[in-house]
């Protein structure tokens, strides 16, 4: 017999299975799972917005720089010029060659704010829009548009010569920016300051279409008589006057009657003015519906904003060829005889030239030279009662220019009835000798 180590089995012990509590949510496990749950949720989100929505913020920078390979002409001066608005667009497209090819995607948009005559050569004014992430800082960005344009003016053929030791760039806020753009016309932003792109949308009357955003359409007023609500639109041109139709003022000449409102919808309005004066045309004539034009004039001014803004007068010399695209907008009803709108409406049409909208079995030679047809041939979509007076306008480059004033029709909508505008652009010098516009 051996004696080792006395040895016991496993068995020998009594076996004491201690129940382990299935006490899974307790306190303090909950608040754990709690707080990992949580911090997975606000990656997850930090990392869909940083990629998707991102925060980005809008900057604004004024440069300033000469050209040298071109000449200062006079009309540079006026910014309605053609001369202006080609120069200008051409050296908007530049600039979104330079900074669009760069390849960051930052850059918004670039508005040409003024021409000046410089010892041999041009020098230009503009604005500068971008977006970047809101945690950039201003001057960093400022160091990267730098590096970018001086990038390229050393690698890029430019069809505009810069003359770099010329340029300077300044931040700005968007109050200046506002400020520099209201120099300008035509221009549409929505409210978070950012350029409107050109309307996307379509009819209005059979097949309308209710304006979206406010903003889109700046110019665009409401002429409402004291007691009897909305009668006809208008466009205002200047931070005081607006333009309209002759025929709108038949009923009352007085301006002590009248309100104007701005914004998309009449009530609420977003702007309200009293009227100060009214001009006809002293050759308007209501059976033939000639000179169908006249002035209003606010009692007080208005304030450009995002929502209220004054639309381009096109220079006289303008012509637009048949089939242009345009937009009419108006809170005038949707069907012949219906009601008015409370928000506003839109509508694309084209261009009609007199010559079709002369034809027998059209207007069969009612169209003057100072009217301008728009529409379609087969109807569907016109301007309507209560569009009187309001803008038929023009997108060039994203600057609206008025072109037509909603003046008359026979009916709304009919087929080989297209609407009869009044053709702004002869009347463009009439406007200059009441306004100075
Ligand atoms: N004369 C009408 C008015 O006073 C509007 C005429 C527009 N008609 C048309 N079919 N485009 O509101």
């Amino acid at each position: 017999m051996m004696y080792g180590p006395v040895e016991f089995s496993e068995a020998d012990y009594p076996q004491v299975e201690y129940q382990r509590k299935q006490q899974f949510w307790d306190p303090i496990r909950l608040a754990l799972y709690t707080v990992a749950i949580v911090a997975i949720i606000g990656i997850a989100t930090g990392i869909v917005t940083h990629f998707v929505v991102e925060d980005d913020k809008s900057f604004y920078y004024l440069a300033s720089f000469k050209v040298t390979n071109i000449k200062y002409k006079e009309n540079y001066g006026m910014r309605t010029s053609r001369e202006f608005m080609e120069r200008s667009h051409q050296i908007e497209r530049m600039m979104s060659r330079i900074f669009r090819r760069s390849g960051d995607g930052r850059f918004i948009k670039s508005h040409v704010i003024k021409l000046r005559p410089d010892e041999n050569g041009v020098n230009i004014l503009i604005v500068l829009m971008f977006r970047y992430p809101s945690t950039d800082s201003a001057e960093r960005i400022k160091k990267k548009i730098e590096r970018i344009l001086y990038q390229s003016l050393k690698t890029k053929q430019l069809p505009l010569t810069i003359n770099k030791p010329s340029f300077t760039l300044t931040s700005i806020d968007s109050k200046k920016m506002q400020n520099l753009l209201n120099s300008r016309c035509g221009i549409r932003m929505t409210s978070s300051y950012m350029p409107l792109p050109a309307s996307s949308s379509t009819e209005r009357i059979v097949q309308g279409m209710e304006t979206a955003m406010e903003g889109e359409w700046p110019w665009q007023a409401s002429l409402q008589l004291k007691g009897a609500g909305h009668q006809c639109g208008a466009s205002l041109i200047s931070n005081t006057w607006l333009l309209t139709a002759a025929h709108c003022f038949r009923k009352n000449k007085d301006p002590s009657q009248w309100i104007v409102t701005f914004g998309t919808t009449i009530t609420p309005p977003a702007v309200q003015r009293n009227l100060g004066k009214i001009i006809i045309h002293e050759n308007y004539h209501r059976e033939t519906n000639d000179n169908d034009i006249a002035l209003a004039q606010l009692a007080t001014q208005v304030e450009f904003s995002n929502t209220v803004q004054r639309v381009c007068l096109p220079d006289s010399s303008i012509k637009l060829p048949p089939k242009t695209s345009v937009f009419v907008t108006g809170f005038g009803s949707t069907v012949d005889d219906g009601p008015t709108q409370n928000r506003l409406r839109q509508a694309r049409v084209e261009t009609i030239s007199t010559a079709v909208c002369n034809r027998k079995d059209v207007y069969d030679g009612l169209i003057t030279s100072g009217m301008l047809c728009a529409g379609f041939m087969d109807g569907k979509v016109d301007a309507c009662k209560g569009d009187s007076g309001g803008p038929l306008v023009y997108d060039n480059h994203d600057i609206w220019y008025l072109v037509g004033i909603v003046s008359w029709g026979q009916s709304c909508a009919l087929p080989k009835k297209p609407g009869v505008y009044t053709r702004v652009t002869q009347y463009r010098d009439w406007i200059a000798s009441k306004t100075g516009i």
